[in-house]
Formats: structure tokens, C-alpha cells, sequence
């Protein structure tokens, strides 16, 4: 069973204990009948067995490593133990009496320790659904503190107590709530955010520090003796006509996608980025490069938004081959998917190593899949015999499934890095995550092959020698999931000994919290939504080991800015096969990776989940080299919005 599903399991039984705890107080409240009393007895024993299950499973996920369990271990397990066996030594004599058919009602007390019961097992589903992880102390106790007077206050209207007291229980439960709620609202709009205190004058005003440098200092220095390449990239609304006819309204940095930008290792690269007319600002993030952190593009963190009539001039040493792409990263989760993206190349110096070499970027405009350019199939013609290096990117904000059918191809590079060993593959479906990479090399087979999508039969890309037959090309969609971890020859240590070892964990999960004073059911990490997510702290030099697991339900992209990762561990195994470096990976609901980092690029680097809803709901945080400072913010006269 999957961690995910041990999880699902562990909710839904501690929903059936809490709901047979509170199915036996509503029956007690209305009768008090033989009938009743079998049917509250009924409940109660469903209400342990709900109980065992949930202490099961907590054993199990802690024994695969799942000490994200804490808020059971800590809170609803012992809470809901005390409350059961309370409610049990209570109500069982009396009820059991009434069930042999006495006809004395159950007490008072009775009544008040089912309810009791219930509030304790309701508590463990909020510390579950409202606090997450990591449980900390006032959460923890206004649970316990509401549970104690709500029993109270049950027990005071089973007693037929004075209305004074009644009501005076019940708005002390009121008060305690939007207390709570009132102090979760106040400092999410009062405290300063996590990157605040990444600013020259610290959070509380304090004195800058001496030997401090701004991000706006962190720019490409040194040209390099590589040529010059220089590109312009306007970014504009545009109207869009689409192959097959239909028109849609973008936003592009000249079209859709935007320019390829095709260059060789050791070029200088030159963007001058101008804004026409888009409202709120735009600015180009290098998404997988692993640029000067002043050159990252990213909105109130290294540099103001491009508002209409502005521009930017960015400028970086293409020093590592590869595939990668650019995209706004100001109010990115709109900007992106109107189609504020374009493809990056970095070719070897000697020229691309294959025959025939194709970028297609998968993107989702409206509700039409782009492959490459298209919205309809597009045929290309390659001599069999010739090889190919097909360069796939997921602009999208949800994973994508492609597949190639009719050659048997490597996979040669995974976000810009090659794969050591690489073998040969059938079939197998490449999954991307969004924003993420995979480069296939191939030899044309004289039949063909064919490039589709799972998310729709209207797209795909034929590349074949003229006069092949497309026709017997069907993709078998049975194939599984081609998995990089066991994938190509494992080689020695990649990473420097005897450096600092930083170790930081990001927990993922779904939690009602307030984003800068909005209610939203949040994406958060360790309990703590953007900006309030503690940055990662690093020295230069450090290696970061990263420990990132999923509580939720949804797949989480994460993806950090200016380093790649080397991947340890994917749910407790082993990645063994080729180094696996990335700067994109899927987290899947219940996954826990552990991935490291050198920390060789000093900065204030974006950290987030490229499913850009969830970032701009919260799951966006900062990696933060010491020293480092912004002058840059949220907000502000250019209205920077990072999301
Ligand atoms: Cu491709 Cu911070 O993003
Ligand atoms: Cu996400």
C-alpha cells in the first residue's frame, strides 16, 4: 500500500471514530429507549474500532519513516484515547443496563462523556485538517482547551445548569475561536514575511550589517571570451490565430511560444526584455539555468516588475549545455498560461551532436494543448537513418504524459543534464512535471515515429521519412511511467565532502490558512503559507540536504531556483541509477524525496511548487544565502507579485 493510501485510510478512520462518537450522543440526546442504548452501544464499538485502525496506521506510516505523523502521535492519538476510555467506563454499565431492557435514562454524566469522546476524536481531525505539520504548542492546546469546555458546556446543558452558566461556556468556546482565528488573520497581514528579513535593515529595523551584498549586486560580471548574443523579446497581447484556424487572446514575448533562443556553450547572452502593453508587469525567469541570482528574474525578490513602456536587459554566460525555458515571474500563474513562456537552448560549442534537433514545448492555452506551435498534428520529414535529439518541455501547470512510438530512443539529458549510461527504452511514457525536461535521442527508423500526448488525441508531432506509413503508429497507452531514479550507471560521489551539511525539511500539505488576510484553503509548507514560510538558511559552500514529503492530496511540482538537485531518495530507496540532477520534480501525494544541493550560487533563490496556482495559494518560500539582501518587495510601486 502507498503512503498516500495509508493516509486516506488513517482520515477515513479517524472520521468513522469521531462520527460513531458523535452518531451516539445525537441517539442519547433523543431517547433514551432499549433501542437507543443498542444502537449507542453499536456506535461506541465502531468508534474504537476506528481508533485501533487509526493507531495501526500510525505505527505503519512511522515505520516508513513518516514522522509527519506527529500531530497523531503527540495530539489525537492520546486525546482520543483518553476520551474513549472515559466515555467507555462511563456509559457502558448504564447502557448496557438500558439495553436489557431497563428503563432508567442515562445520566447526565452519561450523555456528557459520549460528547466528550466525540469533541476528543473531532480535535485529532483538526489538528489533522487545520494545524498540520509541525504541530506546535498554542494550536495544540486551544484544541485541548476547547475540548475541556466544550465538555463542559455539555455537561452543564445535560444538567439542566442555570442559563447563566450555559451561556457563559458557550461564548468562552466563541471567544476561543475567533481568538484563534483572529490571531492566525492578524499575523498574517502584521508580521513581516520570511523575506523581510532578507532586507538591508533586517525586520525589526535593526543596523544593516557590514558585509552585506544586494541581489541587485549579484549581476554576470565577466563576459567570458564567448560571442555575444544578442535578443530582443517584446512582451505584448497579442491575438493568436492557431493552426487550426482558431484565435485565441495571449500575452507573448513576440509569439507563441516565444522566440526559441538557440545559442552555444560559452555565449554571452543578452535579453533585452521590453514591456508593450501587459497590465500588471512582466519579467523573464531562466527556468533551469542556473544564472547570477540578479539575472533570476524574479518580481520583489531580485529585481522590480517590467511595467508597459519599461524594460530590462538581462545578461548570462550560457556556461552549461541543454534544454531549458523562460517565463515570467511576475504574476506568473496568469502570465505563463496566457503564454508568457518561450524554450532556451544551449547547444554545444561544436553544434548540435544530431542530424535533426526539435524543441517542443507542451502548454495548455486555454483549453487547447499546444505541442510545439500546433494545436493539430504536424508532420516532419527525417531521412531514416538520420539521428534526433527531440527536446521535450513541460510549460504547463500539471505533469504531462507524452509518448513515442516507433523507435526504440534514450533518454539523453533530463532538465539540461546528461544521463550517464543511459539505455535504450520501448514505449515507456515520459511523465513530466511541470516545468520539467526530458531530451530522447533517437535513430529514424524507416517506418517513423510519432510523438502524442494523454491529454489529447488532437495533437502530435510525425517525424518520419517522407512517403512512411503514420497509420500503424498507435501509441500503447498501457505502457508505464518511465522512472529516472533506476535509470543509467550509477557513478561515484557528486557531491564535496567536508563542507558544512545544512539539513532543512519542507513539508507539503493543504491547509485552511489566511494569505496576507484572505481566507483560502492554502498550499503550504510546514504548516505555513508565502510569505510566512521560513527561508532555508545557507552558507556559500554548504550542502543542503533536502527533505521534502507530501501530506496532501495534489502532486507538487517543486522546483528551486538557480541550483540543481542531486537526488538521494525517493520514499526511502535509493536513487540508483545515473546522477540524477534536476531542478524540477514531482512530489506526489504522499511521496518524501530527500535531495541535495551545493550552495554555489549566493542569493535570495525562489523556492516553490511550478503548479503556479499552488505557489500564488501559498507554496513558495526562499532560499537564502547569509549576507544576502534585496531591496526589492511584494508589492510596492511596481506592484511586484512573484505569483
Ligand atoms: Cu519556472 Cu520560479 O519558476
Ligand atoms: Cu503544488
Amino acid at each position: 500500500m502507498t503512503t498516500a493510501q495509508l493516509l486516506a485510510l488513517d482520515l477515513a478512520a479517524s472520521i468513522l471514530a469521531a462520527g460513531s462518537w458523535a452518531g451516539a450522543a445525537v441517539v442519547l440526546s433523543r431517547s433514551a429507549t432499549t433501542r437507543s442504548a443498542r444502537v449507542a452501544l453499536g456506535l461506541m464499538a465502531a468508534a474504537w474500532l476506528g481508533f485501533f485502525a487509526q493507531v495501526a496506521l500510525a505505527m505503519t506510516l512511522s515505520g516508513a519513516g513518516w514522522w509527519f505523523v506527529q500531530e497523531k502521535a503527540l495530539l489525537a492519538i492520546p486525546l482520543a484515547l483518553a476520551g474513549s476510555t472515559i466515555a467507555t467506563t462511563v456509559a457502558a454499565a448504564p447502557l448496557v443496563r438500558l439495553a436489557r431492557g431497563g428503563s432508567t435514562p442515562p445520566a447526565a454524566t452519561v450523555r456528557t462523556a459520549v460528547v466528550a469522546a466525540a469533541l476528543c476524536a473531532l480535535a485529532g481531525i483538526a489538528a489533522r485538517l487545520v494545524v498540520g505539520y509541525p504541530l506546535t504548542v498554542l494550536p495544540g492546546v486551544t484544541l485541548v482547551v476547547l475540548v475541556v469546555v466544550g465538555t463542559w458546556l455539555a455537561h452543564a446543558v445535560f444538567a439542566g445548569q442555570g442559563r447563566r452558566l450555559v451561556t457563559g461556556l458557550a461564548a468562552l468556546v466563541g471567544l476561543c475561536l475567533i481568538a484563534s482565528v483572529g490571531f492566525a488573520w492578524l499575523s498574517s497581514i502584521a508580521t513581516p514575511g520570511a523575506l523581510a528579513l532578507a532586507h538591508p535593515h533586517g525586520a525589526q529595523g535593526e543596523a544593516p550589517q557590514a558585509d552585506t551584498i544586494s541581489v541587485a549586486d549579484l549581476r554576470t560580471a565577466d563576459n567570458g571570451p564567448g560571442t555575444v548574443r544578442h535578443f530582443d523579446l517584446t512582451a505584448a497581447q497579442e491575438r493568436v490565430t492557431l493552426a487550426s484556424g482558431s484565435v485565441v487572446s495571449a500575452w507573448t514575448f513576440g509569439s507563441l511560444p516565444g522566440p526559441e533562443l538557440r545559442v552555444q556553450q560559452g555565449d554571452l547572452v543578452e535579453v533585452t526584455l521590453h514591456n508593450s502593453d501587459i497590465p500588471g508587469g512582466v519579467t523573464i525567469h531562466w527556468h533551469g539555468y542556473d544564472v547570477p541570482n540578479g539575472e533570476d528574474g524574479v518580481a520583489g525578490v531580485t529585481q522590480d516588475a517590467v511595467l508597459p513602456g519599461e524594460s530590462f536587459g538581462y545578461r548570462f554566460v550560457a556556461d552549461v549545455t541543454g534544454t531549458y525555458w523562460y517565463h515570467t515571474h511576475q504574476n506568473a500563474s496568469d502570465g505563463v498560461q496566457r503564454g508568457l513562456y518561450g524554450t532556451l537552448v544551449v547547444e554545444p560549442r561544436s553544434g548540435p551532436a544530431e542530424d535533426v534537433d526539435v524543441v517542443v514545448p507542451v502548454h495548455t492555452i486555454g483549453r487547447t494543448l499546444l505541442l510545439g506551435n500546433s494545436d493539430l498534428p504536424t508532420e516532419l520529414d527525417v531521412a531514416a537513418g538520420q539521428s534526433v535529439r527531440l527536446r521535450l518541455i513541460n510549460t504547463d501547470q500539471v505533469p504531462q504524459r507524452l509518448r513515442l512510438t516507433g523507435a526504440s530512443f534514450h533518454v539523453d539529458a533530463i532538465d539540461g543534464r546528461r544521463i550517464a549510461g543511459a539505455t535504450s527504452l520501448d514505449g515507456a511514457a515520459l511523465r513530466l512535471p511541470a516545468g520539467g525536461r526530458i531530451d530522447l535521442v533517437f535513430t529514424m527508423p524507416a517506418t517513423g515515429s510519432l510523438l502524442t500526448s494523454d491529454a489529447s488525441s488532437r495533437v502530435s508531432l510525425l517525424l518520419a521519412p517522407p512517403g512512411a506509413d503514420a497509420e500503424s503508429l498507435t501509441p500503447d497507452r498501457a505502457a508505464g511511467d518511465f522512472d529516472p531514479l533506476p535509470y543509467g550507471t550509477p557513478t561515484a560521489a557528486e557531491l564535496p565532502s567536508g563542507t558544512g551539511l545544512v539539513r532543512a525539511t519542507m513539508v507539503l500539505d493543504r491547509l485552511p490558512r489566511f494569505l496576507s488576510g484572505r481566507p483560502i484553503q492554502g498550499y503550504s509548507v510546514d504548516g505555513q503559507v508565502f510569505p510566512h514560510i521560513p527561508s532555508i538558511e545557507v552558507d556559500e559552500g554548504d550542502v543542503l540536504e533536502l527533505t521534502i514529503a507530501n501530506r496532501g492530496w495534489e502532486t507538487h511540482p517543486m522546483h528551486i531556483h538557480g541550483h540543481h538537485v542531486l537526488v538521494l531518495s525517493r520514499n526511502g530507496v535509493a536513487s540508483s541509477g545515473a546522477p540524477l540532477w534536476l531542478d524540477t520534480f514531482d512530489v506526489q501525494p504522499g511521496e518524501v524525496w530527500v535531495v541535495a544541493l551545493v550552495a554555489g550560487n549566493p542569493g535570495v533563490w525562489m523556492d516553490h511548487c511550478h503548479n503556479l496556482e499552488h505557489a500564488a495559494e501559498g507554496m513558495m518560500m526562499a532560499l537564502h544565502y547569509s549576507g544576502v539582501t534585496t531591496p526589492f518587495d511584494q508589492g510596492g510601486d511596481h506592484g511586484n507579485h512573484s505569483e
